[in-house]
């Protein structure tokens, strides 16, 4: 029987492809990075498909579907080119997601609370299709409260500003983050939706996540495929799974 108390690890593999496209080639390819992530003890694949197609290509996503095992997190701004493909490929789970295309990565959740009856209706067709759709927003009390009442199954709580208060050693910052992380965690679990968070995550700042009672999966990929640079993806991952069980033991 698995432990119902095990946190998911989802790794997030478009930096491989970050990397590839550098060269404009195929390696290295983000599906063998899926494939050992896979293989090396991830729950799940995270990859996110921009409107720029920066890193992940549509052929990426084909690929995927095709070769791993475990499920696939598709992560995609709300618009119709993307629901189309979200609905051609039925992945496991869709986490949809601000895009700007100026800023480097996603910088702020999602705005479900003044966008919820164009966003009601765009996962409606995607929660239809099977897809178990997730919205990654600010631990925020409004925010949540919407995602509930679009239909959301899941929310992603934006890590990142806890995460970069951690790797600038601003103590103080870090606190305040962590306990809005707490709070939005404990709403998100009374409004009825399963809870995650993601981005920015490292060794130095996953163990307070993970200690976040409510949330059930992480989402990590630039630090964990920079550190594979360095100790290969195996290792890399294992600590991370290491860290994570620590802090839930
Ligand atoms: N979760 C979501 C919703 C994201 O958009 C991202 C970044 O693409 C991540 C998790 C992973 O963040 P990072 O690459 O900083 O670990």
């Amino acid at each position: 029987m698995s432990d119902p108390n095990r946190l998911r690890l989802g790794v997030n593999i478009d930096h491989v492809a970050t990397l590839r496209n550098a060269r404009g080639g195929a390696v290295p390819d983000p599906v063998r990075a899926a494939l050992t992530a896979q293989e090396a003890g991830a729950d799940g694949i995270t990859a996110h498909l921009r409107e720029d197609r920066r890193h992940i290509v549509d052929a990426d996503i084909v690929r995927l579907m095709d070769a791993i095992a475990i499920p696939l997190n598709f992560e995609m701004a709300a618009t119709d080119e993307m629901q189309a493909i979200a609905l051609r490929h039925r992945p496991h789970a869709v986490c949809i997601v601000p895009e700007r295309r100026e800023e480097r990565t996603t910088e702020g959740g999602l705005e479900v609370a003044a966008d919820d009856n164009r966003l009601g209706a765009f996962v409606a067709p995607l929660r239809d299709a099977g897809a178990r759709v997730s919205l990654f927003i600010a631990p925020d009390e409004r925010q949540i409260a919407a995602s509930a009442r679009i239909g959301a199954a899941v929310v992603e709580l934006h890590a990142g500003a806890y995460c970069d208060a951690v790797a600038e050693g601003r103590d103080d910052v870090a606190a305040a983050e962590l306990a809005r992380l707490t709070e939005g965690a404990r709403l998100a679990v009374d409004a009825g939706l399963e809870v995650h968070a993601g981005h920015g995550i490292t060794y130095d700042s996953v163990g307070p996540i993970a200690s976040l009672p409510g949330v059930v999966e992480l989402n990590i990929g630039h630090f964990l495929i920079g550190e594979a640079v360095f100790r290969g993806l195996p290792d890399a991952l294992a600590e991370m799974r290491r860290l994570m069980d620590a802090a839930r033991a």
